[in-house]
């Protein structure tokens, strides 16, 4: 029986937990009638003046933080964090899955984008998903090996502290922490609980997850319990032995690819073998006095932040305060111009021509501006995408790490759905993605999110498939000011948006920018979502304007860390149990 569950250990890492991480204070912002400002903050956030790493996970956290103090730069920290979710965080953290970084070198004053993204496998086909008569199966793909991407996380971490870290640090050193923290356990605690009983059905379809996620009656594993995961620590070991051929090659990827196979997939050990990780160049653009550098395409993130920014900038969104419900109108307006645009533009840079320059133009965001009326919501069915190509001249996990020089990284990774497949490749401790659903089928067939695409976004060989998640960045004078980014699926780019216009536009601190009620649309299905804590009132003028109003209970968990004064203040969203902002 593989199920771990045994004698509690001290885990390194594991007591100083929630207690040395908690906000210093964490009172609710009530209704006020004017915006608040830093001045009068009651949400405060955790200040530090060495390094910091804002995580979901505390332990990770930690992990990353230790490296900072033994000398490592932001990459090497942000290399052993991510390592380390992949144990402490299986939700989101992965081996198995794929991802984006941002890295920013201080000395340099150079930003680099590392995709490292999930491809199709080499058989992959336009109509996987489809049966025979055209209709798409959601089951092939969210629920199948076909829904698997050859994993991309082992291959960006590495390359990342190969061009970007200090070199003080082995590869091995920071793989070290995250395999001790596999092989002697974590806490069974929190967030886990939670997160383990919401997918519970569908891990108990794999014996070789079950055996892994819950106990021989076929129950979660339940507060208290300790996780060990020796397959996992197995893996990490020929990661820590070989790097990332430990992974790509040999017993893990046969492994994989047989898991996979097992479940109808086509992935083969060449897939695996061929994985490359991809330097892209930044997008950039800039908001009111602020630089932006986000994430480049496969993902639609940092393009979409760009382009619903560029429209804001032409309206007075200070003035008319923070969730107020004429700015909650205007977001609610540019972000549906911005995800028609997704739906039709945007796909793998490597096989579809994006139109980069374009959808990032001011003057493409003035014509698109024209289109928003300030007093009624224009329905989903009347907004096509517009025409980029004239001004040619986001369940995941993210984390930011800052270190005493200034360097930063933003990550931001992902299985997909929370514990992505499901499926654990038996005997690697690897649970699996099912990122290819981020392809659009075919045209007009939405994915789990509700996002549709066209050609760009089609199924293909050795493609990547279209994202949404959105590792971004704040300049300010040529300074680095704040990173940022969020888990969500589609509402990831509306996420870190939002954060943005809180700070930028309405002066909060990066505490009160993160609990600030958050407000999604993406076209289509046709409603505006909100969380609570915006107003009856400010609902029902929302309603006036045309707007379908929906709540829902929560969107994004961001981890931020803001640059104030030679210090940094973090923030790791309260949302989710578990989560910390880490600093010395
Ligand atoms: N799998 C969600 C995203 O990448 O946007």
């Amino acid at each position: 029986m593989a199920q771990q569950v045994g004698q509690l250990k001290l885990v390194i890492y594991g007591l100083c937990g929630a207690l040395c991480v908690a906000p210093l204070a964490q009172a609710q912002t009530a209704n006020v009638a004017e915006p608040i400002v830093a001045g009068y903050a009651r949400t405060l956030p955790v200040v530090a003046k060495n390094g910091m790493v804002a995580a979901q996970e505390a332990v990770a956290a930690r992990i990353g933080v230790d490296i900072l103090k033994q000398g490592g730069n932001a990459v090497d920290a942000a290399v052993a964090t991510g390592l380390a979710l992949a144990v402490t965080f299986p939700r989101a953290g992965n081996l198995g899955g794929g991802g984006f970084m941002l890295v920013h070198l201080a000395a340099q004053k150079k930003t680099i984008a590392i995709d490292y993204r999930e491809t199709a496998p080499g058989a992959m086909t336009k109509a996987i998903f489809l049966d025979e008569t055209g209709k798409f199966v959601p089951a092939k793909a969210q629920a199948s090996g076909l829904a698997v991407g050859v994993p991309g996380t082992v291959a960006g971490l590495y390359l990342a502290w190969q061009k970007y870290g200090s070199g003080k640090f082995q590869f091995s050193d920071l793989v070290r922490p995250a395999m001790l923290l596999a092989r002697d356990g974590i806490k069974v605690e929190g967030d886990l609980v939670l997160s383990l009983e919401e997918v519970k059905d569908r891990l108990a379809r794999y014996p070789s997850s079950r055996a892994i996620f819950m106990h021989v009656n076929g129950t979660p594993l339940r507060d208290g319990d300790v996780f060990v995961q020796p397959d996992l620590a197995t893996t990490l070991y020929r990661i820590f032995q070989k790097g990332p051929q430990g992974f790509y090659e040999g017993e893990t990827a046969e492994r994989i690819v047989a898991a996979v196979r097992n479940e109808s997939g086509i992935m083969n050990t060449d897939d695996l073998r061929d994985y490359k990780a991809i330097e892209r160049d930044v997008v950039r653009g800039t908001y009111r006095d602020r630089e932006i550098v986000s994430m480049p395409p496969p993902s639609s993130g940092g393009l979409h932040i760009v382009q619903i920014l560029n429209m804001l900038e032409g309206f007075p969104i200070a003035k008319s305060g923070p969730n107020s419900a004429q700015t909650i109108h205007l977001m609610a307006e540019a972000m549906k111009l911005a995800y028609a645009d997704r739906e039709k533009w945007l796909g793998d840079p490597d096989f579809v021509k994006n139109p980069v320059a374009g959808l990032s133009s001011k003057k493409y965001a003035t014509e698109l501006r024209k289109r928003i009326s300030p007093d009624r919501a224009t329905p989903s069915k009347d907004i096509k995408a517009g025409d980029p190509l004239a001004y040619e001249s986001d369940q995941t996990t993210h984390f930011s790490v800052i270190d005493a020089q200034g360097n930063a990284v933003a990550n931001t990774y992902t299985l997909n759905f929370s514990y992505g497949l499901g499926l654990v490749a038996s005997g690697t401790g690897v649970l699996l993605n099912n990122e290819l659903d981020d392809f659009a089928a075919a045209p007009g067939v939405p994915n789990a999110f509700g996002l549709m695409g066209g050609d760009a976004n089609a199924p293909g060989p050795r493609k990547r498939p279209l994202s949404s998640m959105s590792p971004t960045m704040l300049f300010r004078n040529g300074e680095l000011e704040l990173v940022t980014g969020s888990p969500g699926g589609s509402r990831i780019i509306t996420t870190v948006l939002q954060v943005i216009s809180n700070v930028v536009d309405h002066n909060m601190n990066v505490a009160e920018a993160s609990e600030a009620a958050r407000v999604h649309h993406q076209l289509y299905p046709d409603e505006l979502r909100i969380e609570r804590g915006i107003s009856p009132d400010t609902v029902k003028l929302l309603e006036q304007k045309g707007h379908v109003v929906r709540e829902q209970r929560v969107m994004g968990s961001t981890q931020t860390i803001q640059r104030v004064k030679g210090e940094f203040q973090g923030a790791a969203d309260t949302r989710q149990m578990g989560t910390a902002a880490v600093g010395y």
